[in-house]
């Protein structure tokens, strides 16, 4: 498997990949310390493309000031190893003066829908995520990109940008993949102590709570969200950040839960924070 490191060399590649004939390219965007849930992008990514590029980037431009970009997880060798094996073609791990070149001046900003759910609480993350995605489907121009229904707010962000720019790339969505205790994979799941992980397992029981809850016709948010209030509440090192139950589209929130609404929750365990969702059908 090829180490791709500029924009060109991606662009080439991709161009390459395409030309012969009827062959489609597919992107999995990642942040490294790939796990299971990565794991499921790359092989969705290889069942429908001929061709799948891994971007493996931690962007310094959708982390605030005090959050984790100096300790995040970087893991390339073993990431590489696992793209392989799920089917990568390639991996492009570009430097961050690949991806922001000297006075970089141009961002993304996908209006609204920003500052919603994860946004409201991470000012500026959006912006950073929309800006390096638009990149590299610039870049890597992809028949399609591959992200995972685990981080929600960022598909509605990004599906919403891709639209407004009339990119060519189809977005795919593919599930949540989950430890067999429920907690939802998470690259950030490495900060927590098994005590933490234990009380973190709270996140997925407001899921499946919620779930339960509209199966059995209780489709009110105040009902929903009260619920999942009183269950993190329970936990002594959890802070809720945000329990809410919006339109997948638009992150407006609505009071029924009807087919296409997302519940999601986010909350910090001692100093790592978590998110979690479902999509009512
Ligand atoms: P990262 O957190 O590395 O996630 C890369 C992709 O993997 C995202 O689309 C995310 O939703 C998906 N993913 C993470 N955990 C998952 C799980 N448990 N099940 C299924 N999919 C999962 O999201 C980002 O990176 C960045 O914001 C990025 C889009 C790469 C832009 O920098």
């Amino acid at each position: 498997m090829e180490i791709l490191r500029t924009v060109n060399e991606l662009r080439q590649w991709s161009r390459r990949a395409r030309n012969i004939t009827r062959n489609t390219v597919g992107l999995v965007p990642t942040m490294g310390a790939l796990h299971a849930g990565h794991g499921s992008l790359i092989r969705a990514a290889s069942a429908s493309c001929s061709h799948v590029a891994v971007s493996i980037f931690v962007n310094p431009t959708q982390f605030g000031p005090k959050e984790d970009y100096a300790r995040y997880p970087r893991t390339f060798d073993a990431d590489c190893a696992l793209a392989e094996s799920e089917g990568a073609s390639v991996v492009f791990a570009p430097s961050v003066e690949e991806i922001y070149p000297a006075g970089a001046a141009t961002f993304i900003d996908v209006e609204g829908l920003s500052d919603r759910l994860d946004g409201q609480s991470r000012p500026g993350h959006f912006r950073g995520v929309a800006t390096v995605v638009s990149k590299l489907l610039i870049a890597a121009e992809p028949d399609c990109a591959f992200f995972g229904q685990k981080d929600a707010a960022q598909v509605a962000v990004l599906r919403r940008m891709v639209t407004d720019l009339r990119l060519a790339a189809e977005i795919v969505v593919c599930p949540i993949v989950r430890e067999s205790d429920g907690l939802a994979l998470s690259s950030r799941n490495t900060y927590l102590s098994p005590a933490e992980h234990t009380q973190a397992l709270a996140l997925s029981r407001c899921i499946r709570n919620a779930e339960s809850l509209v199966a059995s016709g209780q489709r009110r948010d105040r009902m929903l969200i009260e619920t999942a209030r009183q269950i993190l509440s329970a936990e002594p090192d959890i802070r809720t950040d945000y329990i809410e139950l919006v339109d997948w589209g638009t992150l407006e929130p609505v009071e029924f839960a009807v087919p296409g609404s997302l519940f999601a929750v986010a909350a910090w365990v001692g100093d790592t924070r978590l998110i979690d969702n479902t999509v009512f059908s």
